[in-house]
């Protein structure tokens, strides 16, 4: 297996690089009296790509939280090859990172300063082997050109990419994706999504890649979960998900536009 590890330095609380399997166990969320999330389980395998799809508003990116361990479960339980994400023993053992959809860059940080700053603040390696990281990584995402720009200097697709190399730099084992397509072109959606497949092959991680871009999901996905209001409708292979006939499931991957019924109220006529 290929890996992003230079031999020089292996803080021993990575040693560690067994495949990671995620469990989600009957998991809810309340968040006062509203119910977002009900009694969700499903496992993700070592080393598949993982798709969550469903409207907006359907839980997707606090289901996502909650595996990257930034939410506690009002019920059931997350574990990661066992283990609490919510620990931040966890989350370091496995150098779980998480790409969020906005990208969080810091706007006053060059791109390598956005870069260096965790591993740096954390100790993670020797700063000569930071600059090393930060360097392989954006040369895996074809980015070198960008090392001393700001992030208000760059395109959206360039801040995705950004925003996935800096989870590289953890040389992680397992990658979230919050909507890691939004906001891009079909050209650039695509390449995120070439992106995305090749960390897999090439470093053998978990990835969990929440979106509702049905083009991605298909193209990428070893399985895809559909969540609904909150509830797991399924988890399917994009073959299988093709195949499903459930009325909701097709709504959301073909709507249909019908102008005869109109899914909003019939607009007031104006009479001025
Ligand atoms: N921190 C929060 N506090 C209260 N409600 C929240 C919080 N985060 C999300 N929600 C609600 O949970 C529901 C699901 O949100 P979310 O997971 O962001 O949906 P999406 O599937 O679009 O990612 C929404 O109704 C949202 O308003
Ligand atoms: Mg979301």
């Amino acid at each position: 297996m290929a890996s992003l590890r230079s031999k020089s330095f292996s803080p021993p609380v990575r040693d560690d690089r067994s495949p990671v399997r995620i469990s989600v166990s009957g998991l809810g969320k309340s968040y006062g009296a509203q119910g977002v999330l009900h009694d969700i389980s499903l496992e993700v395998k070592p080393g598949e790509i993982f798709v969550i799809m469903g409207p907006s508003g359907s839980g997707k990116s606090v289901l996502l939280r909650h595996i990257a361990g930034l939410e506690l479960p009002s019920a059931g339980t997350v574990a990661i090859n066992g283990q609490d994400p919510s620990l931040p023993d966890t989350r370091d053992r496995f150098a779980l990172a998480l790409v969020f959809q906005s990208g969080a860059l810091f706007n006053s940080l060059s791109v390598y300063e956005n870069l260096a700053l965790y591993p740096l603040e954390h100790r993670l390696c020797p700063k000569p082997e930071i600059r090393e990281r930060v360097m392989r990584a954006l040369r895996i995402l074809s980015i070198e050109n960008a090392v001393h720009k700001l992030p208000a200097e760059l395109s959206g697709g360039m801040k995705k990419r950004v925003a996935i190399a800096r989870a590289l730099v953890m040389e992680p084992q397992v990658i979230l994706y919050d909507e890691p397509t939004s906001e891009l072109d079909p050209v650039m959606a695509a390449t995120i999504a070439e992106i995305i497949a090749t960390l897999k092959e090439q470093f053998s991680v978990t990835s969990v890649v929440v979106s509702h871009d049905r083009d991605l999901a298909f193209a990428i996905a070893d399985r895809i979960a559909v969540l609904h209001q909150g509830r797991l409708l399924t988890v399917q292979t994009p073959a299988e998900l093709r195949e499903n006939r459930d009325p909701i499931i097709r709504e959301f991957l073909q709507p249909s536009i019908n102008l005869q019924e109109p899914r909003f109220k019939k607009l007031e006529a104006n009479h001025d």
